[in-house]
């Protein structure tokens, strides 16, 4: 049933677990892992335009869902200062260089034309509304952002904020606090209970003169994870067509993906700077053709076979035990132990050169 690819594929990636030697073309360090343009936002609320006593943000713009991801970090980093030096350890880093990951590989543009809303129209890059992609990172950074106004995560802000929505697939979306609250209570819910542990944290100690709060790590990167989750449920059946999409191929592997990030999540992956470079060094480099369908005859780099793979493989077990194994798996990664070991190993999984 599984394809002959995936089992040798599979074989050798359980049986040379120890070969790690990583790709010397893909180096965790560097400024590359932050996303473009990082440096042309402070993350500051206030650079946003005011009109009509209206803070407008236009989530169809590259630029302005940058600054929600680092107006998201900003305002966090000082729960997490414990978890890593200079504010690595915030949560919100996987999704943020996620996000950029996006633009750089093309994945914001039209689906049609990969020319439009494509990484080299710089800054002041579009987001397509016809991107998979670029509807699914909505519902996740908007969900998160809308929740921290509701809960108040950002204190009182001097005005509303507007998000300028957009008559295409109006109703795919939703625009505001109001909006998303009515659709998708469960999902503001969610994020809801992020903020609201944050905002109980306390102060226990101060290192080097930065104040230390008495977050539990695997307690909020479980809220982190969560919603995120919550989002993504969402907005996946939404983007799920292939009109979405380049090729059934780069549909494919974005279920795919979307699926895997589901054992990863389980494991309470650590979101954190570093480790959030190390996961996507593997990430596509550029969007996937149905000439790509064979992975192992693609040209890809080595990593990038070995997250094709593993997403696939993964998809294919879920697809073969009727999901049981993903309901077994977040079963077993409630245990801190099993955690511990699936983390090594999952980690290991998508280091591995084929
Ligand atoms: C600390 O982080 C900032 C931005 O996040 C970066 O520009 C700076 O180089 C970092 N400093 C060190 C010592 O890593
Ligand atoms: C694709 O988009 C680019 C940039 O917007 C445009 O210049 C070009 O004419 C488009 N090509 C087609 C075939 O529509
Ligand atoms: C790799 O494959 C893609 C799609 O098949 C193609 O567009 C690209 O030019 C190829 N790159 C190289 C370096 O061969
Ligand atoms: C996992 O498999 C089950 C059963 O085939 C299916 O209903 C479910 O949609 C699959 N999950 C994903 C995310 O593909």
């Amino acid at each position: 049933m599984w394809s002959s690819s995936v089992i040798p594929t599979f074989l050798f990636l359980s049986v040379f677990p120890a070969g790690l030697a990583p790709d010397p073309g893909s180096a965790t360090q560097g400024s590359d892992i932050y996303p473009p343009f990082w440096d042309q936002t402070d993350g500051d609320i206030a650079e946003f335009p005011v009109q009509n006593n209206k803070i407008i943000v236009d989530p169809w713009k590259y630029m302005d869902r940058l600054r929600l991801y680092k107006i998201l970090i900003r305002e966090s980093n000082k729960y997490f200062a414990s978890f890593g030096k200079n504010n690595t350890g915030n949560v919100f880093w996987a999704l943020t260089i996620f996000y950029g990951r996006l633009l750089k590989t093309d994945r914001f543009s039209e689906p049609s034309n990969s020319s439009r809303c494509a990484y080299e129209s710089g800054g002041s890059s579009c987001i397509s509304i016809n991107s998979g992609w670029g509807g699914i990172n909505y519902y996740v950074v908007i969900m998160y952002f809308l929740a921290a106004i509701e809960s108040e995560f950002f204190g009182k802000l001097p005005y509303e904020v507007e998000l300028l929505s957009r008559e295409e697939y109006r109703s795919n979306f939703c625009y505001s606090v109001k909006e998303c609250r009515a659709s998708y209570p469960q999902v503001m819910d969610v994020a809801n209970r992020l903020y609201k542990y944050l905002l109980s944290r306390k102060k226990v100690s101060s290192t080097r003169g930065i104040p230390q709060y008495d977050t539990d790590e695997d307690t909020v990167i479980f809220k982190m994870w969560a919603a995120h989750q919550a989002a993504v449920d969402v907005a996946k059946p939404k983007f799920s067509d292939v009109s979405f999409y380049p090729s059934e191929t780069e549909r494919d592997f974005t279920m795919d993906f979307l699926l895997s990030i589901e054992f990863f999540e389980a494991t309470l992956y650590r979101p954190y700077f570093e480790s959030s470079a190390e996961f996507l060094a593997g990430f596509p480099h550029r969007l996937l053709t149905d000439q790509d369908h064979n992975v192992l005859t693609s040209n890809f780099s080595r990593r990038e076979k070995a997250l094709l793979t593993a997403v696939k493989l993964i998809q294919k077990i879920n697809k073969s035990t009727g999901g049981l194994f993903l309901a077994i798996w977040k079963k077993l990664m409630t245990s801190k132990f099993a955690r511990d070991m699936a983390r090594f190993f999952t980690k290991n999984l998508l280091l591995i050169p084929i």
